[in-house]
């Protein structure tokens, strides 16, 4: 059944767990997402960015999603809308039957240039207003996801803020977070504590000093009842980069934040946990090796067959660790 993200952070609050919540674009990624959630019986967060839209178009991911609630009615699922830029997005997405959206009022509507306090605040309680009116969640998002070494907001071509950003800026602090759930009312909020979208997120396995799950600790003493969301929370699979760069590939050295840093984070208030990046690296793998060894294959539903299997097993690595197991 579609559900809204309340519904289920509430139960995962409850039951001390936290959901990854998949990024989905064409048929793969979904049937990988529901075969692994079935496989556990955990239930499901799939999201949608603006650049999945723009590729698969909205009416055909919205009948993606439903299709994937026709054929697992047992498992509960949340629709929503990943880095909505403004209010008009978040409603439009509402109208396509999203039963949750974020607003992301940390960058302006251009989503490269980071806001100001009373920008994030107006965009996000506007949201608010309308989506509460008919029973849809909204998450927030207060600081600007960078790495906290090199100032650095991510990924060129992706979502992100721009240019260099100050450590400030890119952690969040307790009193702002306090602050922005109190002037705005939103079901879920997003925090920056030094992760950031996309395959290059650290250079080296990250320490303490540049992923900062002590803040997300503060945070969730202070705000107990908030459900934390964690971005840019790609793991990046060592193995699958291996793969990638034998099979033709090149992708330069590069870590992700560690499963069990995220775990940690899920045992002071992180509920959602945002993955994109590792299926996408799962799936070019598969692809890569599959080509490689199958040079006189031609059919597409081969190919991807092995990119359905290996974002599967991703899928199914997270929700066994971070405990969403029997809990659809
Ligand atoms: O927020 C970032 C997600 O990884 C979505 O990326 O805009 O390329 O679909 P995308
Ligand atoms: P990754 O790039 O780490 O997968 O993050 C995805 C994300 O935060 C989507 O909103
Ligand atoms: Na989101
Ligand atoms: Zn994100």
């Amino acid at each position: 059944a579609l559900v809204s993200m309340r519904q289920l952070l509430d139960h995962a609050a409850e039951h001390s767990y936290g959901l990854p919540a998949f990024n989905v674009n064409n048929l793969e990624q979904m049937r990988a997402i529901m075969e692994a959630a079935d496989q556990v019986n955990a239930p499901v967060i799939v999201q949608a960015s603006a650049g999945a839209r723009k590729y698969a178009g909205a009416p055909f991911l919205r009948h993606l999603i439903l299709a994937a609630v026709e054929e697992f009615p047992h498992i509960p699922v949340v629709m929503h809308q990943d880095h909505g830029a403004s209010p008009d997005v978040c409603q439009r997405s509402i109208q396509l039957g999203f039963s949750s959206v974020m607003m992301d009022g940390s960058l302006l509507e251009d989503g490269k240039t980071p806001s100001s306090y009373e920008y994030n605040v107006n965009a996000t309680r506007t949201v608010v207003n309308f989506s509460h009116a008919c029973g849809v969640s909204v998450e927030g998002e207060i600081g600007v996801l960078g790495n906290l070494e090199t100032g650095e907001a991510g990924e060129e071509d992706g979502v992100g803020a721009v240019g260099k950003l100050s450590h400030d800026q890119m952690l969040t602090s307790v009193e702002d977070a306090v602050r922005f759930v109190k002037d705005t009312g939103v079901d879920a909020l997003a925090i920056a504590v030094g992760t950031s979208h996309g395959a290059y997120k650290f250079t080296r396995p990250p320490t303490g000093d540049v992923l900062r799950i002590d803040r997300i600790k503060e945070i969730h003493q202070a705000l107990p009842n908030t459900h934390i969301v964690m971005h840019g929370s790609s793991s990046v699979p060592q193995e699958w980069l291996k793969v990638i760069n034998e099979y033709g590939g090149n992708i330069g050295e590069t870590y992700g934040v560690p499963v069990e840093e995220i775990v940690e984070g899920i045992k002071h208030g992180v509920r959602k946990v945002n993955i994109d990046t590792d299926l996408r690296l799962a799936s070019t793998g598969a692809i890569r090796k599959f080509m490689a060894e199958n040079p006189a294959e031609f059919d597409p539903r081969k190919y991807l067959a092995k990119t359905v299997e290996a974002m599967k097993q991703i899928c199914i690595d997270r929700y066994l660790a971070f405990g969403c197991e029997g809990q659809a």
